[in-house]
């Protein structure tokens, strides 16, 4: 794509929010969360050059790329709908649905970029300003690898616009804190686990080592989001927690809730229907096969989503889910999903070493 034909999908001007903050100088220049001055060493340590370091001479691998990209963590490549499809149809859908998931993830990374900017300016520790500037240059990067992705691919789709909403919230919000919460443990997080499964789930060859690369990093940007939390949380009021609280329940349900119509899975079914499979049709085949779906999601251990195998123990870590907020996230999973999914007990622990749990399968 020319950038000559970008301002008509993607406006060149007009396309902002009005952005609050308040700069804040730290005028002790001594490491006060020790923690988060280690996290800033790391990341100065594992920097990497995204055209450099990856091997973009490579074609795609449409093949391994049709075979192992799983829909929203729905293992359609393992039912016998998806093998009657002609190899053709199942490139065509894959290297769509991939292309707006992608897109997705591209958008989140420039909102990214531009929330850990502003926390530069809006942290209250040196630390803290230290380690959002190596974030603020690690999703340039990131920015940068998913354009370069997609281009190698199909298109950029546009923003969806439960994404746009969140991203507007999280950059216009004064507080640095709800920006902390909202971007690095809600959308980060639903990142780090989403970036994580498709690693696995993928066979082809670039995908896999740009998702690599990228989750290494993004599983330093949850990590600071998680102990600078950690240090602050226990500091504040009910009040101050429950307003927190409710920033997170919010910008989930804004990526997740299928009732207001705009999730992310049913875009990607609107994609279905431009080559030409009715949807409701496919849904109708995929529902007699309920039994092989089911036992794909089992020997994969099971599947919670990002929310609840991710964001809410990270949530639950830094004692900012209270049984008030609780039953808003049950009553949103048994609307979305049946009263079979409500019951928040068993979700898993978060692992200790975020960086060594992305390359693990
Ligand atoms: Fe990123
Ligand atoms: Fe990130």
């Amino acid at each position: 794509m020319s950038t000559a034909e970008l301002p008509e999908k993607h406006p060149a001007e007009g396309d902002g929010v009005e952005a609050a903050l308040e700069a804040v100088y730290s005028w002790n220049y001594d490491s006060e969360i020790e923690e988060l001055r280690t996290l800033y060493g790391n990341a100065l340590e594992r920097q990497w050059i995204g055209l450099r370091d990856l091997d973009w001479a490579r074609e795609i691998d449409r093949e391994a790329f049709s075979d192992t990209i799983s829909i929203g963590g729905f293992p359609i490549q393992e039912t016998a709908f998806w093998q009657r499809l002609a190899p053709e149809t199942r490139w065509e859908i894959s290297r769509r649905s991939a292309a707006f998931m992608l897109s997705n993830f591209l958008h989140g990374e420039q909102g990214a970029l531009m929330v850990a900017a502003q926390l530069v300016n809006a942290v209250p520790h040196m630390d803290g300003k230290f380690y959002a500037a190596t974030q603020t240059l690690d999703e340039a990067r990131h920015v940068e690898v998913f354009a370069a992705y997609i281009r190698k691919l199909d298109e950029v789709h546009e923003i969806a616009p439960s994404l746009k909403t969140l991203l507007d919230g999280v950059l216009s919000t004064e507080d640095w804190m709800k920006k902390a919460v909202g971007m690095q443990v809600v959308t980060e997080g639903l990142a780090l686990y989403s970036f994580r499964d498709m690693r696995n789930a993928t066979r082809e060859p670039l995908l896999k080592e740009l998702l690599t690369y990228v989750s290494r990093d993004e599983a330093r940007h949850t990590g600071y989001g998680i102990k600078y939390l950690n240090a602050v949380v226990p500091t504040l009021s009910d009040e101050e927690k429950a307003e927190l609280e409710d920033f997170a329940y919010e910008s989930a349900r804004l990526l997740v809730d299928s009732r207001a119509g705009t999730s992310m899975r049913e875009s990607v079914l609107g994609l279905w229907r431009e080559v030409g499979i009715d949807p409701l049709e496919a849904m109708g085949e995929l529902a007699k096969e309920r039994d092989t779906i089911r036992a794909a999601i089992a020997s994969r251990g099971g599947r919670r989503g990002p929310i609840r195998g991710f964001v809410i123990p990270t949530l639950r870590s830094i004692g900012l889910f209270s049984d008030r907020i609780r039953s808003h996230f049950d009553e949103m999973f048994t609307a979305n999903l049946g009263p079979a999914y409500a019951g928040l007990d068993d979700d898993p622990e978060l692992p200790e070493d975020l960086e060594a749990w992305v390359e693990s399968a």
